[in-house]
């Protein structure tokens, strides 16, 4: 049987952060000086991540994605992934990467099993990838595209927040980029989660505005059905260009999808969050520390996602005029897991 919540939403999507450390600092994500990071005792190793995995798969999910902060700056990382890839539960593991070490490990994820990779990507622009994440590593990350192509990794898809006044004139170029790298771009509206402090509404760029942005420069533009349970409950609506070009536009802040939402995340200590704005998570580790058998914890998993009613997304979209960042530097150091880099973009 499906376990399923309040709102009748299955759980099948599990969000693996394995580090809050970045070696970025998106403008959107962490732009703040300084930040208070997890304490290193508390996090969980990769056999806790294991039993843990094991607990969610016995719950239903059958959809794992590796996050961060950044993912690949978390040691061995090929050998927990080797791990998880061969664990028959688990249908489909992604992983979601600034590619800035792309180019060193991608032969290694994908011999240890990884068979699909999203890689951040903003802008094309060496001089703009400095200002808005703060270090000057745009050749790194579009070496790790190509190399995660020549590793043999398919439908790469590359993500972009745009923010109006900062990327929102690169939105053709991007286009262009991903469809000569063979990569599915997908465009993200700015969301007012935990680390953004800087977000306003004027800066975000919506779907619609977009759409017609995009339709002005390419002619008619035709929406891709969701057809199966993944796409359906998938953050992004595809669309294609008449020249066949495919891409994608996450719309969470001004269209949410909450309704058909399957996923949670785990922190890298071990606190599982039911959805992106939730201010309180669930201490899974302290019931792993003291030994509580992977049945148990699902149990303890059962019993908390069946009670689920978060929609948060659609409470941010009800402030209308009144909404603004949803947190405040103060707010994120008294807890860091508040933080989209700890909880896992
Ligand atoms: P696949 O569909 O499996 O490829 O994965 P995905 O689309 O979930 O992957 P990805 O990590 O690239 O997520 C894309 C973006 O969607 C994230 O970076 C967030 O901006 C947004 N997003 C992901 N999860 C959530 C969520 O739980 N709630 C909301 N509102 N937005 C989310
Ligand atoms: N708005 C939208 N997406 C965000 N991410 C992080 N912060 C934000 C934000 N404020 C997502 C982006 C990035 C991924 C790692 O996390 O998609 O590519
Ligand atoms: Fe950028 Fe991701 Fe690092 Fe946040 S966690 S600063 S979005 S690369």
């Amino acid at each position: 049987m499906v376990l399923a919540d309040v709102h009748g939403r299955p759980l099948r999507n599990l969000r693996l952060s394995v580090t809050d450390k970045c070696n970025l600092r998106c403008a959107y994500c962490m732009p703040e000086e300084n930040y208070v990071w997890l304490p290193k005792g508390d996090i969980l190793s990769f056999d806790e991540i294991a039993q843990i995995v094991d607990a969610f798969v016995a719950a239903g999910v059958d959809k794992v994605r590796l996050t961060g902060g950044e993912p690949l700056l978390r040691r061995d990382l090929p050998y927990l992934i080797a791990h998880l890839a061969a664990k028959p539960g688990i249908r489909d593991l992604a992983l979601t990467t600034n590619g800035v070490l792309l180019a060193e490990l991608a032969k290694a994820l994908r011999a240890a099993g990884l068979r699909r990779l999203t890689v951040s990507l903003d802008t094309l622009r060496a001089d703009r990838f400095v200002s808005i994440a703060r270090r000057n590593d745009l050749h790194h990350v579009l070496s790790g595209i190509d190399a995660a192509q020549a590793a043999g990794f398919q439908n790469t898809k590359l993500d972009t927040v745009v923010m109006r006044g900062v990327n929102d004139d690169e939105i053709f170029d991007l286009l262009d980029y991903a469809r000569d790298v063979r990569a599915e771009l997908r465009f993200i509206e700015y969301m007012d989660v935990g680390g953004a402090t800087r977000w306003t509404r004027d800066k975000v760029v919506s779907r619609a505005e977009l759409l017609q942005r995009i339709a002005t420069r390419h002619g008619p533009i035709t929406a891709i059905p969701a057809l199966d349970a993944d796409a359906k409950s998938a953050p992004a609506e595809r669309f294609a260009l008449s020249d066949g070009t495919v891409f994608g536009i996450v719309a969470s802040t001004t269209a949410p999808f909450c309704g058909a939402c399957d996923r949670s995340r785990l922190t890298a200590d071990g606190s599982w969050y039911l959805c992106l704005y939730a201010k309180l998570g669930i201490d899974l580790k302290t019931p792993l520390r003291v030994g509580e058998s992977t049945d148990q914890l699902r149990a303890r998993i059962e019993r908390v996602w069946t009670a689920r009613t978060d929609r948060g997304a659609e409470q941010r979209l009800a402030l209308h005029d009144e909404r603004g960042a949803l947190l405040g530097d103060e707010d994120l150091r008294r807890d860091p897991r508040l933080e989209m880099h700890t909880r896992g973009g």
